[in-house]
């Protein structure tokens, strides 16, 4: 397990240990980032998730194997990297960063109910409803949420004032709620069977809401985890967060259709089978890439303010218009 120290110092250190090629020192960078992130989050999770014996055992077990499924962690790595970035410790991320994934299981917990998107694999696995039942994974989503909400009210790690904490849970309030992610889901479902007839102003509101609001509300803890943080960074580190927020659900819509459901982890096709709306439906494959590229580097336009402590955001950027699942 990492220690709570910074995770971009030890990054800095394998930087020095390398050769002067920058591109293939950031890309080492970046890849002991995500894995020292993994360790980091699955620690912090590992002990906020009660316990499989703790009754009842078999919600508990739910709320595990969902949360503890080995998901990519881009929430948490942002939160991380957002802090960090201004000078937070790891350890006092550790909250907001398990909070914001709690949220984000949840709603793939409940995405992939049969009423939703009626997923049977996620994450390499059977989906919740699959391995356990419908009533335990709607519970799961439940508890995966409220425990989110307990954490940031709580956690004694947290260093700001009381006010500035009250944010914090208002900020991952409005990210998942109605004018938020699940209010992006709602729109999402009424759009099933539409296809490309769709607007592309109304998709892009759609992505901002359903994928957006989680992954800008992951750079906003990070930010707010630091007690003197300042209107106009949270400004510009909300207009990176806005780009990447959308440029990640573009990818999603890519992969659905150009990666295999082994990388993936979950079923390849699922948009079309379902004809849904989506960047490449109304754009074409191309022109959505071309899309996600454009978002990148307007996300790198509001970084300018920040140094080499910037790094792992723009790594971050970057990774999601690339990643392979
Ligand atoms: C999948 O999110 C659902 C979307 C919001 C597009 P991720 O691609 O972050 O899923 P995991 O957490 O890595 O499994
Ligand atoms: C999911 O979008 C967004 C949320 C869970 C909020 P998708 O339905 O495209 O996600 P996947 O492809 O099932 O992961
Ligand atoms: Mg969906
Ligand atoms: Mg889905
Ligand atoms: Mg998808």
């Amino acid at each position: 397990m990492p220690t709570p120290s910074s995770l971009i110092a030890t990054v800095t250190d394998t930087i020095a240990a390398t050769s002067a090629d920058t591109a293939v020192n950031n890309s080492m960078a970046f890849k002991a980032l995500i894995s020292q992130c993994k360790a980091q989050i699955e620690s912090a999770l590992d002990r906020w998730l009660p316990a499989e014996d703790a009754k009842p055992e078999t919600l508990h077990r739910a709320m595990r194997y969902s949360a503890l499924a080995g998901g990519k962690y881009v929430r948490p790595l942002l939160v991380y990297s957002t802090g960090q970035a201004l000078g937070v410790t790891a350890e006092a991320l550790d909250g907001p960063a398990c909070a914001i994934e709690l949220i984000h299981s949840y709603s793939l917990v409940h995405d992939d109910l049969p009423a939703m998107d009626d997923d049977d694999l996620r994450r390499g696995k059977p989906t919740c409803h699959r391995a356990f039942d419908e009533a335990t994974a709607i519970l799961t989503g439940d508890a995966l949420q409220t425990l989110a909400f307990h954490i940031l009210a709580t956690d004694p790690a947290v260093c700001v004032p009381a006010g500035q904490r009250v944010r914090m849970i208002e900020t991952l309030a409005n990210a998942s709620g109605s004018l938020g992610m699940a209010g992006g889901q709602a729109i999402d479902l009424e759009a099933d069977g539409k296809g490309n007839s769709m607007t592309l102003e109304a998709l892009e509101y759609m992505h901002a809401q359903k994928t957006g609001a989680l992954i800008r509300a992951s750079v906003r803890l990070g930010a707010l985890s630091h007690a003197g943080v300042d209107e106009a960074m949270l400004a510009h580190l909300d207009r990176y967060a806005a780009n990447i927020g959308l440029a990640f659900q573009i990818r999603d819509d890519i992969l659905d259709i150009e990666a295999s459901t082994d990388t993936l982890g979950k079923s390849q096709g699922a948009d079309i089978a379902r004809n849904k709306p989506t960047y490449p439906a109304l754009l074409g494959l191309d022109g959505a890439k071309q899309k996600a590229l454009q978002l990148h580097e307007a996300a790198l336009e509001n970084l300018a303010t920040l140094g080499s402590e910037g790094d792992p955001l723009r790594w971050i950027s970057e990774y999601i218009v690339q990643r392979p699942n």
